[in-house]
């Protein structure tokens, strides 16, 4: 069984299907990762934290809430980018901390470009944000930083993982619930999910 929590919404099937179609051309893929972000962004965080608060209707007061947690967005750069603005959409509060990871294509080992550390990390929540989680590599080291600057809870939100991804995350970083749009099959040998969709970054970028 996956470690993963994986979408089962039918939605979230069909745009899957959707971004790995070969004739999918970039601004269809780009609304299409914003779209599945935010189903995957609604799904983890249906436990999060709320307080009740009272607003005034035109006919009266009504008991509402709203979130109460300090939540941090973590995208990963570049594929991460065309996340974000779903979950800011759907967390308006939360702060958004950028990552700069590039895997080298030769060892798969992901080189940091960019990894500030926060002055003030008063976050209670940490959501990592990567459409695709293949060796994990890269989520394994965005989450160990993210450890670093002292968050204490993390969870990795993807569109699209293998189970070699899945296992290596859970297995380093056990405490962080990893929540997914589609598992798939294995890697190839170069590190590629099958069958995929392709190379994430460049597809939304049309590099
Ligand atoms: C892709 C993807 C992940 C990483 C996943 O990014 O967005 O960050 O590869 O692979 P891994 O699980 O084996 O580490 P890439 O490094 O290609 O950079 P990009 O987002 O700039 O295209
Ligand atoms: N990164 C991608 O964008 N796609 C893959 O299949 C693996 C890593």
């Amino acid at each position: 069984m996956s470690g993963a929590r994986v979408s089962s919404h039918p939605v979230v099937k069909q745009k899957l299907t959707r971004l790995r179609a070969q004739d999918t051309g970039p601004a269809e893929f780009r609304a299409l990762v914003s779209d599945l972000a935010l189903l995957v962004g609604v799904e983890a965080t249906a436990d999060v934290r709320v307080a009740p608060i009272t607003v005034e209707t035109p006919l009266g007061p009504c008991e509402g809430s709203a979130v109460d947690a300090n939540i941090s967005l973590v995208p990963v750069l570049r594929a991460g980018l065309g996340m974000t603005e779903a979950l800011s959409r759907l967390l308006p509060d939360a702060d958004i901390r950028h990552l700069g990871y590039a895997r080298n294509e030769e060892t798969l080992q992901p080189e940091v470009y960019y990894a500030p550390t926060p002055p003030d990390p008063a976050t209670d929540l940490a959501l990592v944000l990567d459409p695709m989680l293949a060796t994990g590599g890269s989520a394994c080291e965005a989450i160990r930083t993210v450890k670093n600057w002292g968050i204490g809870e993390i969870r990795f939100l993807g569109i699209l993982g293998a189970p070699e991804g899945v296992d290596t995350l859970t297995s380093a970083h056990p405490d962080v619930v990893v929540h997914l749009c589609g598992l798939d099959e294995r890697l190839n040998e170069k590190g590629y999910i099958l069958p995929g969709l392709g190379d994430a970054g460049d597809r939304q970028f049309a590099t």
